[in-house]
């Protein structure tokens, strides 16, 4: 590994008024190791190697349940990164998510009322210490003909002029509930699956957002189709040769190619292993050129 990591490699994007560094750190995989130090070590060897950007959301935590990975006593993210870094340093940007949520009548659903996305931003609010979210994201379920994103954006777009919230994000979603979120409030980033191998139907929705300046931050861009498991290991040949020839792993050329793919791409991978935490950052300064981006298709 090279000495001089740094996750300014891959270059800087302007998330609304924040700039920040296109390779970030998404924080679902930190409550898994029952180890809090570790996942604290983590976080901060993130921000000293360079990220000023981290992807998060009150119900990733530990142990069990759909988000909640991990085993031993609650962990959530959100209070681990509040340990690692409050007071904050200035320019490191946490975006979170709501929407989904849980509760004993529906389990764990996605399907948040305006009210209760108020709650979920105070929860976001009380669990990082902070006095206004940088980033919120409304995450829904897609079902088609009943997807509006129209009444819960708006309920976003009034805590943002209370000004709980700077900015405003979508995640889950397709080209129409962008049209239909911005006729409302500014988005500054949509947050979707994607990635070599997975959901290259929002190819074009991709370059779309970069067309009106909005970032794409795609997740599970490692795990691919193996999503909330481990990651994937089932990587093409093009992959494993591109991989061996540059002397780098196959998940960091995923890394690279979800880079490459448009200067409004953003990395949020997740890890609680030190190791992949800096082999992540130094997949930013992979170079793929025309030819090698070809091999992949
Ligand atoms: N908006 C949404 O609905 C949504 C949904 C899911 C996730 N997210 C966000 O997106 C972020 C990224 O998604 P993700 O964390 O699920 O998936 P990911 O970053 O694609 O992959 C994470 C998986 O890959 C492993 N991994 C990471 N770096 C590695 C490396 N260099 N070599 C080998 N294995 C590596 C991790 O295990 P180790 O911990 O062992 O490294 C973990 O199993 C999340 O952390 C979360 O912030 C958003």
């Amino acid at each position: 590994m090279p000495a001089d990591i740094s996750a300014d490699a891959a270059g800087t994007w302007k998330l609304g008024d924040f700039s920040i560094n296109r390779l970030g750190f998404g924080a679902m995989r930190i409550t898994a190791n029952p180890d809090r130090d570790l996942a604290i070590r983590v976080l901060r060897r993130a921000v000293e190697l360079g990220v000023n950007h981290i992807d998060t959301a009150a119900f990733y935590r530990s142990p069990g349940g759909t988000l909640g990975v991990g085993e031993g006593p609650v962990r959530y993210a959100n209070e681990l990164i509040r340990d690692a870094f409050s007071p904050y340093p200035d320019g490191l940007v946490i975006t979170t998510k709501v929407g989904p949520g849980e509760d004993p009548e529906r389990g764990f659903h996605n399907a948040a009322t305006p009210a209760e996305l108020r709650a979920q931003v105070e929860e976001n609010l009380r669990q990082l210490g902070k006095d206004q979210l940088d980033v919120v994201n409304l995450r829904i379920i897609k079902k088609a003909g009943a997807d509006s994103v129209a009444e819960r954006f708006a309920a976003l777009a009034e805590l943002q002029t209370e000004g709980l919230i700077r900015h405003l994000g979508l995640s889950n979603v397709r080209a129409d509930h962008l049209d239909e979120a911005e006729a409302i409030a500014p988005v500054v980033c949509v947050q979707n699956s994607y990635a070599l191998d997975t959901h290259r139907d929002d190819d074009t929705f991709l370059r779309n957002c970069g067309e009106r300046g909005v970032a794409y931050v795609p997740f599970f861009a490692i795990a691919g189709p193996a999503r909330e498991g481990t990651a994937t290991t089932d990587h093409s040949d093009a992959v494993r040769r591109l991989a061996a020839a540059k002397g780098v792993s196959e998940q960091q050329i995923r890394l690279a190619w979800t880079l490459h793919q448009g200067p409004n791409v953003l990395a949020i991978p997740g890890t609680g292993n030190p190791a992949h935490l800096e082999q992540n950052i130094a997949a930013g300064a992979i170079q793929l050129s025309a030819d090698e981006l070809a091999t992949l298709v």
